[in-house]
């Protein structure tokens, strides 16, 4: 009885053993032959080596910004990182243009706080723009939910298609022979390393304006830069006023000189108070008001006529580089290629128009005098240098995925 009994365990321990050997070679062999006959992902290989993985996105969504920042333009199109990530191969991808030479990036490059040095950029076939490139910095981090110097984009996804269909630009505009977007989104849903994207990011390979809309908005909002000597003394203390401790007296003056609205006299004349800049930049995001009028910057760039249509601005961070240059000239015609001469149009250059912001001309008559005294200018230069990051200009999640 108990030998029988040990036969049958040791015949069952066989069978275990047989059974298990086989289910082992089964589970080695089925994997690898599937992965060598189709993988799903070459084209992106091919195309952006290990820059773009769709089994571990690059991280866009879970990136923090500081507690006292509260504008969010972006509430209604989260940042999802599949869908971010398409939209940074969108943004530096060539195939957007009619001649395959021009992307986004080729106005809104990197190194200049995704602004241009150019005052005027190059589009498709010898096209220039009509105004000068802005910076996307802090996009997201606005009450202004309008876009574009003079506003005319209701949102940042509409804006994002505009320079596609714009003539001058990447010139998908339908007009002289050209193609329209319509065709775009054809040729764009042929190239195989967008089948791949789209399908890993929406199940399927239809390329759509909302599409590219919704993708391009979520990696412009990614672009965030709250590493500025700004940021490390304001996370010290409890408002935008209080003095920096890691500011310097000068820095410390600007500061108040930005944040405090000016006194004036009867004529105009600025007799006390600040520079009143926080009026329409305001701190600590340094967004636009939105109810913002113009500033009396009316040149148009080619100063061939008057452009009194300019209500907006980016946000005042990153103006300059960590060097302390700008990024490009400034303002909506590019006239302006330093801080001292912002300033001096503020103090004494502002002209008067039917869309003028009316802060800037107290009295309803005369435009504003700042009557700027010693050491006031260099101040709020100071300060506004404080306002620069460094990440922004370097992070490669917000460079050219391509290879080449
Ligand atoms: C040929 C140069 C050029 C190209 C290409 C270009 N832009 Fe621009 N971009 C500009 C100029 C110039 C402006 C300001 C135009 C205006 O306000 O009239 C601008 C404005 C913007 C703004 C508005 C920023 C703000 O704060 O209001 C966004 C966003 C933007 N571009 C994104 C893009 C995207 C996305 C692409 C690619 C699909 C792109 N741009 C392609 C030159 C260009
Ligand atoms: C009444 C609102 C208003 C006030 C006050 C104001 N600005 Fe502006 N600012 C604007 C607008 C609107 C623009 C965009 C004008 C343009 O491009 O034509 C602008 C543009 C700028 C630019 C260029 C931004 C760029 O991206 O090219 C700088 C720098 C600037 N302002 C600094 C200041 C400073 C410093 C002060 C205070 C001395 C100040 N502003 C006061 C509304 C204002």
């Amino acid at each position: 009885m108990k030998k029988m009994y040990l036969l049958l365990l040791s015949l069952i321990t066989i069978v275990v053993v047989l059974v298990s050997c086989s289910k082992r070679d089964s589970v080695v062999v089925a994997p690898s032959t599937s992965v060598t006959l189709t993988d799903p992902y070459a084209a992106i290989k091919a195309n952006f080596g290990t820059e773009i993985n769709p089994l571990s996105w690059t991280n866009y969504a879970g990136q923090t910004h500081p507690a006292y920042i509260v504008k969010d333009n972006g509430i209604n199109n989260p940042i999802i990182n599949a869908k971010a990530t398409l939209g940074r191969v969108l943004f530096y991808d060539k195939s957007l243009s009619v001649t395959n030479t021009v992307a986004c990036a080729n106005c809104h490059k990197q190194e200049f706080a995704f602004s241009d040095s150019a005052q005027a950029s190059q589009g498709v076939l010898g096209g220039t723009t009509d105004r000068h490139s802005m910076r996307l910095i802090n996009t997201r981090f606005a009450e202004e939910v309008h876009f574009f110097w003079d506003e005319r984009a209701a949102t940042l996804e509409a804006q994002t298609t505009q320079p596609i269909v714009a003539h001058n630009e990447m010139g998908f505009s339908g007009v002289s022979g050209r193609d329209n977007l319509t065709t775009l989104l054809a040729k764009l849903q042929g190239i195989d390393y967008y089948k791949e994207l789209f399908t890993a990011v929406y199940g399927d390979v239809n390329v759509t304006e909302p599409r590219l809309q919704e993708c391009l908005a979520q990696f412009i909002r990614s672009i965030q830069s709250f590493d500025s000597r700004f940021d490390s003394g304001r996370a010290q203390v409890n408002n935008d006023r209080t003095n920096f401790p890691n500011f310097t007296t000068e820095e410390n003056t600007g500061k108040s000189l930005f944040m405090t609205p000016p006194v004036f006299d009867a004529n105009s004349i600025r007799i006390a108070g600040g520079l009143g800049c926080n009026a329409c930049h305001r701190a600590p995001e340094f967004d636009i008001d939105p109810n913002s009028r113009n500033n009396g910057v009316i040149a148009s760039i080619s100063g061939a006529n008057v452009d009194i249509s300019v209500t907006r601005a980016p946000s005042l961070r990153d103006v300059v580089n960590a060097s302390g240059n700008p990024n490009g000239p400034m303002m909506h015609s590019g006239v302006i290629k330093n801080l001292g001469t912002v300033i001096a149009h503020y103090a004494a250059g502002i002209v008067n128009n039917a869309n003028l912001d009316a802060k800037l001309k107290p009295n309803g008559r005369n435009v504003q005098q700042l009557n700027l005294q010693a050491g006031e200018s260099a101040a709020i230069i100071a300060f506004m240098k404080t306002l620069t990051g460094k990440n922004v200009y370097t992070d490669k999640k917000w460079a050219s995925p391509f290879k080449q």
